[in-house]
């Protein structure tokens, strides 16, 4: 049932003051959108959400010529039908599915997950007792480790003693390493405008990105805030000290 380790990445957001690199969020998001849509939902995010301060960064106009893009299902009308109608800012990414059974049907009976909070649903920490120090540690990137290398870990040639099953595919990285994804990503698949490297290699850093951002599309405001408290604290602590030595300045 096993699988290799993740191996580690250098993730720009990181550590108490990581912030996101947003070139990575824009090609991620692109990659999204013309890859990973095509089965999995990202049900939590809304095209506004592309346009607030600590995400991809784009302005109100360009958040309505991207949500313009998508055919979004609306009604009932005054008529009593359903009708489609293009997307707009307050509007959720559509899901490629109409239902779980639907996915499951087309994917031989996996249903792709939702990706809007997977690299955390894949976080795993490392369990009782050590599950204390991961603050300490390196927890906050298992899950982004883990998806990149899930992108990154087809191959061709299944190893010796590994068995896989019909429609299913090796994955190095996936546990069990039978995998009902097919390989989704491969080199110059999808263009670039910035002249990032369009590999395999690249697109899953950048789609991974993008995914912890929708994950967690506040991390930027609440490191920020961490350390502003950090600071008071320490100010804070230093005024009670100072306070402390005058007012029992004449006690033995
Ligand atoms: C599973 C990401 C494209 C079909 C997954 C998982 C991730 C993922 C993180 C979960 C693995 C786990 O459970 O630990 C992505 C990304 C994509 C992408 C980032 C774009 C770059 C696709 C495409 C398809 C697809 C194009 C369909 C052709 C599936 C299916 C599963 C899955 C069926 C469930 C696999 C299983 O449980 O055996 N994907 N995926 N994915 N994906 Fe994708």
């Amino acid at each position: 049932e096993g699988s290799d380790k993740p191996p580690g990445n250098k993730w720009s957001f990181s550590g108490p003051f990581g912030k996101f690199d947003r070139g990575a969020l824009q090609r991620g998001l692109k990659v999204y959108k013309e890859v990973c849509a095509n089965c999995h939902g990202l049900s939590y995010v809304a095209f506004r959400n592309l346009g607030e301060p600590g995400g991809p960064g784009y302005s109100v106009a360009q958040v309505a010529a991207f949500a313009s893009d998508y055919k979004i299902k609306d009604g009932p009308n005054d008529a009593g039908d359903m009708f489609e109608r293009p997307g707009r800012a307050a509007d959720y990414f559509p899901s490629p599915f109409p239902n779980e059974q639907a996915a499951r049907a087309a994917n031989g009976g996996a249903a792709p997950p939702d990706l809007s909070l997977i690299t955390k649903a894949r976080s795993y920490g490392r369990g009782f007792p050590w599950f204390i120090f991961d603050f300490f540690t390196q927890y906050q990137e298992q899950g982004p480790d883990y998806v990149a290398a899930v992108l990154q870990g087809f191959e061709e040639k299944v190893p010796e003693g590994v068995t896989i099953p019909e429609g299913s595919y090796f994955n190095r990285y996936f546990p069990g390493h039978a995998i009902k994804m097919p390989k989704p990503l491969s080199d110059g698949q999808v263009t670039y405008d910035d002249g990032s490297p369009t590999t395999v290699a690249q697109y899953s850093k950048d789609v991974t990105t993008f995914l912890m951002w929708t994950a967690e599309p506040h991390m930027e405001a609440r490191k920020r805030l961490g350390f502003q408290v950090f600071v008071f604290l320490i100010i804070f602590a230093l005024l009670m000290y100072f306070t402390k030595k005058k007012v029992w300045a004449d006690s033995h």
